[in-house]
């Protein structure tokens, strides 16, 4: 979706809108506006949308009015993206490919303008290239906003957010694709595509050097597949030259089917997305490298297929990790903890990195117990947490934190190898991450965060339609600027 400033009304528009606080309504509006809103109970509540015709110097078109809630609400740059988003997803298909956002009488400020061009823009986005028998009425139209009246700093706080807005999108495009097109290697090739020019440095492990580097435990999972598996690191230096990065790593399983310990079929097709940690981690580098975030900050994704086959590991087998550690396979479904434990270890051997955020779509058990509206946190850290949890408030990626403690740690003891990869059916989100904490040093500050709600949803929501959310990505955008760039 492009965006354009201008300073006056084009002659063209034909579909116009306005931003308006609860309460308010904007001066100088047609008496057949205003007694439609009354007549529609409109108030100017967030996400409410009135529109009616009117006439101007002869030129007639669509006037849109939008609430925004309470000026003073402590969400209000929230408020401010559902207005927009409220927009777009009313008018993205109604056959007009211009709308004129007409900010002149507002009084927001550059930031508060930005957050609904933000909106507009992230609720605009859909996947429709395989769908070649679309209705021309079921088209999106909407391809352009024009901007009239922006507040001071409007265009500067745009062009910020509009990276991050590209990071959100790759993401939904990752996690939309399905799986006979997106797997291990075409993910890295869609990486490399759209991280070209861009200053980031990519570095791939492919089967042998993943075998060299004793990675059984990542391996093992993809031994099923007839897809390679493999592993993409994506390097941002934005900081100080001497500043260890954070790294961010990603469970990418791009299908899983539980392999042996085969999913039940109704629903497996949701495991398309079972890279959506991984997802979220491309997107998010992609954000920070587009409006060259001043931190260094690496991105690492463990990509592979987990498959039936007469070549699968089974239950029961026994894996050596990377870091040496032995884990007793009793469940192949359980096989995101495996991909991580070596990409986690591998992380920490290549970059030293000052901590670890991992995201994972781990388990069906997080789901239970939080739903669709926090993800869950898994820490060693107070302050990560807290900082996680803070970016998660300020941008809607919200997330709550879980416990890990050394009662939990004991569930996951085998008798035959240094450790099961599950523990039985209770507090199974504790048990995974449990897993995860013995892959990582003592001294390092990490946070897992299990993404299993947040990455898909079955309805509209805030800034998204059905389908993927783009959940992580401004997460990690807000807590690089908060915490690392400062
Ligand atoms: N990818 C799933 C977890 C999942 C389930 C994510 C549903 C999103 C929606 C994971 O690999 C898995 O299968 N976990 C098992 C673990 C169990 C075997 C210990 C689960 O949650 O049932
Ligand atoms: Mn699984
Ligand atoms: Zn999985």
């Amino acid at each position: 979706m492009e965006i354009q400033f201008t300073q006056s009304r084009p002659q063209s528009a034909r579909l116009v809108a306005q931003v308006t606080d609860k309460g308010k309504v904007p001066v100088g509006l047609d008496k057949t506006m205003t007694e439609g809103m009354e007549a529609a109970r409109f108030k100017g509540n967030t996400g409410q949308v009135f529109d009616g015709f009117v006439d101007r110097d002869g030129q007639v078109f669509r006037l849109a009015i939008a609430g925004a809630g309470d000026a003073k609400d402590d969400a209000r740059l929230a408020n401010l993206e559902k207005a927009g988003a409220a927009l777009t997803a009313k008018y993205q298909s109604i056959g007009n490919d211009e709308l004129v956002l007409d900010l002149s009488d507002s009084n927001l400020s550059g930031e508060e303008a930005a957050s609904v061009l933000f909106g507009l823009r992230l609720r605009n986005w859909r996947y429709d290239i395989y769908r070649t028998k679309m209705k021309d009425d079921q088209k999106v139209t909407l391809a352009k906003v024009i901007v009239v009246g922006a507040p001071e700093g409007t265009q500067a706080a745009w062009e910020d957010m509009a990276h991050v807005a590209t990071g959100v999108e790759f993401t939904r495009e990752l996690i939309t694709e399905p799986a006979n097109i997106l797997y291990p290697e075409t993910f890295v090739e869609r990486c490399q595509q759209r991280f070209e020019g861009t200053g980031a440095e990519l570095i791939v492990l492919d089967e042998a050097q993943m075998e060299k580097l004793g990675m059984g435990s990542l391996l093992g999972v993809g031994l099923g597949s007839d897809r390679e598996s493999r592993i993409l690191a994506i390097r941002w230096n934005g900081g100080a030259g001497d500043e260890a990065p954070t790294a961010l790593v990603g469970k990418g399983v791009t299908f899983d089917s539980g392999g042996i310990s085969i999913k039940p079929g109704p629903g497996m097709e949701d495991m398309k997305w079972d890279m959506g940690g991984a997802g979220a981690v491309a997107g998010a580098m992609l954000a920070l490298v587009g409006r060259k975030a001043k931190a260094n900050v690496v991105g690492v994704v463990g990509l592979v297929e987990n498959m039936p086959d007469g070549k699968a590991q089974r239950p029961g087998d026994v894996v050596t990790s990377m870091s040496g550690q032995t884990i007793e396979v009793l469940n192949t479904d359980a096989e995101g903890r495996l991909v991580l434990a070596d990409a986690l270890h591998w992380t920490q051997e290549e970059f030293q990195p000052a901590r670890i955020i991992d995201f994972a779509t781990l388990t069906g058990a997080m789901i239970i117990a939080l739903g669709n509206e926090f993800a869950g946190v898994f820490s060693n850290d107070d302050k990560l947490a807290k900082d996680l949890h803070d970016a998660g408030e300020i941008t809607g990626d919200r997330n709550w934190r879980m416990p890990i403690d050394r009662a939990y740690d004991k569930l996951i003891n085998s008798p035959i190898a240094d450790m099961k990869n599950i523990g039985g059916r209770a507090a199974g989100s504790i048990t995974a991450a449990q897993f995860l904490q013995r892959f990582i040093s003592d001294d390092t500050p990490w946070a897992h965060v299990d993404v299993a709600g947040m990455v898909w949803s079955d309805k509209p929501g805030r800034t998204w339609n059905k389908g993927a959310t783009g959940y992580g990505v401004r997460l990690v955008d807000r807590f690089v600027r908060d915490t690392l760039e400062k």
